[in-house]
């Protein structure tokens, strides 16, 4: 069994990040600008918003939040999202997810300027990404993607099955492994809750994402001597064994999948730590113009 190392792989990215910031700097270019909307005071939302300006400041990025209260109306919000539009410091932003009741968060991602959304939401990126022209991807599946071609796990061929269907994993998972690309170029089952024979189709798989959201749901008798096997989900439960009273497991019930596998993710530790990593991608990408050539 071989280690995904998602965090030493993160790291590595941050420092190539920074290396090419100061390059930036040194030749009095523009410094890369993420920006964030968080409404509210979700926990979780906070957090990771947390996370992400943190990250900017690590790799030298510029980094802007703006808050609002969770009554904020619609109308007001989309005239906040068009200012950052418009903004020309600002490269790239998002709106953290999720929103209160009354905002209609599709809206919202749909009044992002495709060429700054780098959280890659907006149905003309993920319609670009569906048709192999360049896109923001969002950033779990461009994480995944970037571990799959570090570590240089062959999928040209393989039988990957993707459990769920959520437009910002499952989904775009499926779709850039089954591309004409490498890494691409896999025989892809996007399988989900009304899948009939997920066992027999995962016991087949070559490599199996586990993107469902279910602590522990992947177990050693469902998957294939050899396979990969990739586990998006984090759930928090009680735990008497940590300091803080919580732990994060997996959708994976790692201890036991791990011995049959040839590469495996840890959570925490593996997909995880390559989310806020794509995002900096991204933001670095839209500073140059790589997605969307600026004219
Ligand atoms: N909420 C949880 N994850 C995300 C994310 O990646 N982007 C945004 N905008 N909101 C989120």
């Amino acid at each position: 069994m071989k280690l995904i190392d998602g965090k030493k792989v993160a790291n590595q990215i941050k420092e190539e990040i920074t290396l090419e910031v100061e390059r930036v700097k040194l030749d009095g270019g523009k410094i890369p600008h993420l920006a964030a909307i968080i409404v509210g005071h979700d926990g979780a939302s906070e957090t990771y918003v947390g996370h992400k300006e943190k990250a900017c400041i690590q790799v030298g990025f510029d980094s802007t939040v703006l808050r609002f209260e969770d009554d904020i109306e619609e109308d007001t919000l989309l005239r906040k999202v068009d200012e950052l539009n418009k903004n020309p410091e600002i490269d790239g932003f998002i709106v953290q997810l999720p929103l209160p009741d009354h905002i209609s968060e599709q809206k919202i991602i749909e009044a992002i300027d495709p060429k700054k959304d780098v959280d890659g939401f907006h149905p003309i990126n993920l319609g670009r990404m569906v048709i192999g022209l360049p896109a923001y991807i969002s950033a779990t599946p461009a994480g995944i993607m970037e571990l799959i071609k570090r570590y240089k796990i062959e999928t040209s061929g393989k039988d990957v099955v993707v459990i769920g269907r959520s437009n910002i994993v499952g989904k775009p998972m499926s779709i850039l492994l089954g591309q004409k690309a490498d890494p691409g170029n896999a025989t892809v089952t996007m399988a989900h809750s009304r899948t009939k024979n997920l066992k027999e189709l995962v016991s087949k798989a070559d490599m199996v994402i586990a993107a469902l959201g279910q602590a522990e749901f992947l177990t050693a008798d469902m998957v294939k001597e050899g396979a990969t096997v990739i586990d998006v989900g984090i759930t928090r439960v009680k735990s008497d064994q940590t300091k803080s009273g919580w732990k994060l497991l997996g959708d994976v019930k790692y201890d036991e999948v791990a011995e049959k596998t040839e590469y495996i993710t840890p959570v925490p530790g593996g997909v995880g730590p390559m989310t806020i990593v794509s995002l900096l991608q991204n933001t670095l990408k839209a500073s140059k113009g790589e997605i969307y050539p600026k004219f």
